[in-house]
């Protein structure tokens, strides 16, 4: 591994993430307002080939894994092909393509995802009730992601080793009631479920007190199930495992408003329009798409214009995390000279 991804705080950033399209089919209370999200005009958003191309730089220089996320990735059009290029990338160290998913377009693709080198689906669901379904997403869509959710069991025991997880997001009376159905549900499937705190933020209109907390949910859980277990997390996870003795699956929390997990995250994140983003916190973000497009109308962009702008991004990096500790993103001043070569 090169150094050339590694922070001041010696974590390796070996994990992409990237937002392929802005728009999204279902409307859940939590993240959009009834009406959507403002859109960029396509123009600013980046291309398929940009998309590439920025992944294979990452690629080389040591990024091991790249998640997709949206929106909901399934409706950018190209969404297979787009898999299929940066599938490619295998042959040159990418170990893991995962996609972040609401799961309700994904059954009629997964099959070619796979065969792209799909290794990982996290699949937003937060309900097992087609009405309370309707009511957080406000559309309809439930037996569509039943669906899917089949057909990756199905894809699995044909030997397709897609890592499953399942993110639920818990809102204080509206989904509470459902921890436990869905811990049921890791009895006899091989799926993580994940709750994750519910995180208020400006525009979802949301108060605090809808969020119930990790520490909550345990209980909730170990009332029913006394025997739970802490189980192994993996290197980087933002998440805790746990595990009932005898189920064949996992349950695990994503702990964003009662424990941060800066300390071990190892995520980049690349949004829409192509700018750059350490935190989901931060909203410092510079932009790779003007670099790998050139400012001044398409044309290669001069010295000046270039140092100032790694000087700004390098200024924007700094102090991102949600601790409030300097965060510094990996040696960003290389990274912007590798894409201009
Ligand atoms: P894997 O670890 O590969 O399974 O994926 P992931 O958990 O990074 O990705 P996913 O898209 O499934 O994200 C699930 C949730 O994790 C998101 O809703 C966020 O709440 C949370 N999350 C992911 N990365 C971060 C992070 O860096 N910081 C914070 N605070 N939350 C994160
Ligand atoms: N709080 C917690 N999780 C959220 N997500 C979207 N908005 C919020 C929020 N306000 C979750 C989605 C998805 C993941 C990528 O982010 O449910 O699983
Ligand atoms: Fe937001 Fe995901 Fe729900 Fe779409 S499916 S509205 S992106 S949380």
């Amino acid at each position: 591994f090169s150094d050339f991804l590694t922070d001041t705080f010696h974590r390796q950033h070996d994990y992409l993430r990237i937002s392929v399209t802005e728009r999204c089919n279902l409307r859940c209370v939590y993240c959009m307002p009834e009406e959507g999200v403002p859109l960029s005009p396509t123009r600013e958003l980046l291309t398929t080939p940009e998309i590439v191309l920025l992944s294979s730089l990452f690629v080389s220089q040591g990024v091991t894994k790249i998640r997709l996320t949206g929106g909901e990735p399934t409706v950018r059009r190209d969404i297979v092909p787009l898999m299929q290029q940066i599938g490619a990338l295998r042959a040159h160290g990418l170990r893991e393509l995962c996609l972040t998913t609401n799961g309700l377009s994904l059954h009629r693709k997964l099959e070619a995802m796979v065969e792209a080198g799909l290794t990982g689906v996290n699949l937003s669901l937060d309900t097992l009730d087609p009405w309370q379904f309707q009511l957080m997403t406000r559309r309809a869509g439930f037996a569509a992601v039943q669906k899917t959710i089949g057909r990756i069991f199905e894809l699995n025991r044909a030997g397709a080793g897609i890592k499953f997880k399942i993110n639920c997001v818990v809102m204080r009376g509206l989904n509470d009631r459902e921890i436990l159905p869905f811990v049921e549900l890791t009895r006899e499937k091989d799926v993580e479920v994940r709750f994750i705190e519910y995180m208020p933020f400006d525009g979802n209109k949301w108060s605090k007190g809808k969020m119930f907390s990790y520490q909550e949910m345990l209980e909730l859980i170990r009332a029913q199930h006394p025997g739970l277990q802490r189980a192994q997390d993996h290197k980087n996870d933002t998440s805790k495992t746990f595990q009932v003795p005898g189920f064949a699956g996992r349950v695990g929390f994503i702990t964003s408003m009662t424990h941060n997990f800066c300390g071990t995250c190892n995520r980049l994140r690349i949004t829409g329009d192509g700018n750059l983003k350490v935190c989901l916190f931060g909203n410092a973000e510079v932009s790779l798409r003007d670099v790998i497009r050139g400012v001044n109308n398409g044309e290669p962009i001069d010295e000046a214009a270039f140092e100032s702008l790694q000087q700004a991004a390098v200024e924007k990096l700094q102090g991102l995390s949600p601790s409030a500790e300097p965060l510094v993103v990996p040696n960003s001043e290389e990274l912007l000279n590798l894409i201009r070569m």
